[in-house]
């Protein structure tokens, strides 16, 4: 355990730039090891989670090497040409290492064994089980399709055609993967969009994708037994980390940041976007586009925010933020009102549960719902705070209250803030380099 306690900090300023994508950092992995040939990464975040997918990558008989600060070297296999890995493979915290590799393995005709820490042995897995089985795996997991799980691929697999039940990028990656080994032409369908950065990497590396509108959503269309170059890959900025020096300045009276090179893909900025409608000072410059993906860097000022019900539709583009635009309202004025966020009890923790004790906690008026959380924020004045909030093993419940913190009457302390380093290592002293008051508190023997 790790605790950490956040203090009433006074204006934020400085520029500064935050890790790489966590998404696009798997999946540059990922089709590395597919590619044949050499393809190097900058920008790589080097979280616990994606060193996850690189230790597995190597697994699979991949040349997964670190050359410099966030610069990868992956010599990859081949479609087709990943080996049965000597030994369980343990994912740690990452869902999406998880998902997204039992797609790559349910082509393959090779036996692999997943497991994880505790939050990520609670995951339900059974959303990439259904469709990865009619495609010909087979699984033999925990009740409720839970890890350990260990999965026999089948080569050559059945192409399918899959409805996606759920708004979900894992998934719908998931499939999209393991249609790369097999004849024929795979087809996920999905209703909402969900981020794209697997369709995207997948036409950088010169698969065989394209999509096309039907009346059940968007269809995505990959072409099997794909022969996938290598290239370079530059990473942008996470958003999903942005978020939280931008949330703290925007609450923080005369704050003035700068956060560069962060990621804007549209299926990603949603929280951006509910940001500025709550009166947020917040501003894209310098847009450009990185490596087939747009790029801004985002200035941010502290201002009034004002409560506002945000739309569902919008949740598969700040899945990851309601955490964080939860401590934004706790601070606005009026009612913010989160429905339709039922995926967040999934999470590395049951989010919305967390949140909404954690807010309690610290003296917040919050309503739990089934799928969607009701903040009454304080009109712009610090929340008293006070409490020591559980983090769960889950890096985004800790950052959120290390923010919430920064606007508090007495100090907020996470009981274990570890977990950051899954996403976001280096968060602390980033937060501290622009006038956060955070500290680690040592560990009581
Ligand atoms: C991710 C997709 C999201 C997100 C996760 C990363 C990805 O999960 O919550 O942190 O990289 O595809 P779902 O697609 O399951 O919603």
């Amino acid at each position: 355990m790790l605790p950490l306690t956040a203090r009433s900090a006074s204006a934020l300023k400085g520029r500064v730039r935050v890790p790489g994508d966590k998404s696009i950092s798997h999946r540059a992995l990922m089709l590395g090891c597919l590619a044949v040939g050499e393809t190097r990464v900058e920008g790589m975040l080097e979280g616990e989670d994606v060193l996850a997918t690189a230790a597995a990558m190597r697994a699979f008989g991949a040349r997964v090497e670190r050359t410099g600060e966030g610069a990868w070297t992956i010599h990859g296999v081949g479609v087709g040409g990943l080996l049965e890995p000597e030994d369980v493979l343990d994912m740690g915290n990452s869902g999406t290492s998880t998902r997204l590799i039992m797609g790559l393995v349910a082509s393959h005709p090779i036996t692999a064994v997943f497991t994880g820490d505790a939050s990520l042995r609670r995951r339900p897995m059974q959303r990439v089980i259904d469709p990865l089985g009619q495609m010909g795996a087979s699984f033999v997991s925990r009740s409720g399709g839970r890890l350990p799980l260990t999965i026999t691929g089948r080569a050559p697999a059945t192409p399918i055609t899959y409805t996606l039940p759920v708004a979900s990028a894992q998934v719908k990656s998931a499939i999209l993967l393991a249609g790369l080994n097999t004849p024929g032409i795979t087809t996920v369908i999905e209703k909402e969009p969900t981020r794209d950065h697997s369709e995207r990497m997948l036409k950088g590396f010169g698969a065989d994708l394209w999509t096309e509108t039907t009346p059940e959503g968007t269809a995505i269309h990959v072409r099997g037994e794909a022969e996938l170059k290598p290239g370079r890959i530059v990473v942008p900025g996470d958003p999903s980390s942005a978020a939280f020096p931008v949330v703290a300045a925007a609450i923080l009276p005369g704050s003035d940041v700068l956060v560069e090179n962060v990621g804007i893909n549209p299926t990603r900025a949603g929280l951006f976007t509910v940001l500025k409608e709550m009166g947020a000072d917040l501003a894209y410059e310098n847009e450009r586009e990185v490596g087939g993906e747009p790029v801004a860097d985002i200035r941010v000022r502290g201002s009034a925010l004002k409560g506002i019900e945000v739309p569902p539709e919008i949740a598969p583009s700040m899945i990851d933020e309601y955490p964080i635009l939860a401590v934004a309202a706790a601070f606005a004025e009026g009612t913010t009102i989160m429905r339709g966020i039922g995926e967040l009890r999934v999470k590395e923790s049951d989010r919305i549960a967390m949140m909404a004790a954690g807010l309690a906690a610290c003296g917040v008026r919050v309503t739990e719902e089934p799928e969607g959380l009701i903040v009454e924020g304080t009109g712009g004045a610090p929340v008293p705070g006070g409490a020591t909030v559980a983090a769960k093993l889950d890096h985004r419940i800790a950052m959120s209250f290390a923010v919430l913190g920064q606007h508090a009457k007495a100090p907020v302390t996470v009981d274990d803030a570890s977990p950051i380093n899954t996403s976001f290592p280096g968060f602390v002293a980033l937060m501290t380099g622009l006038g956060a008051e955070l500290a680690v508190v040592e560990e009581q023997k």
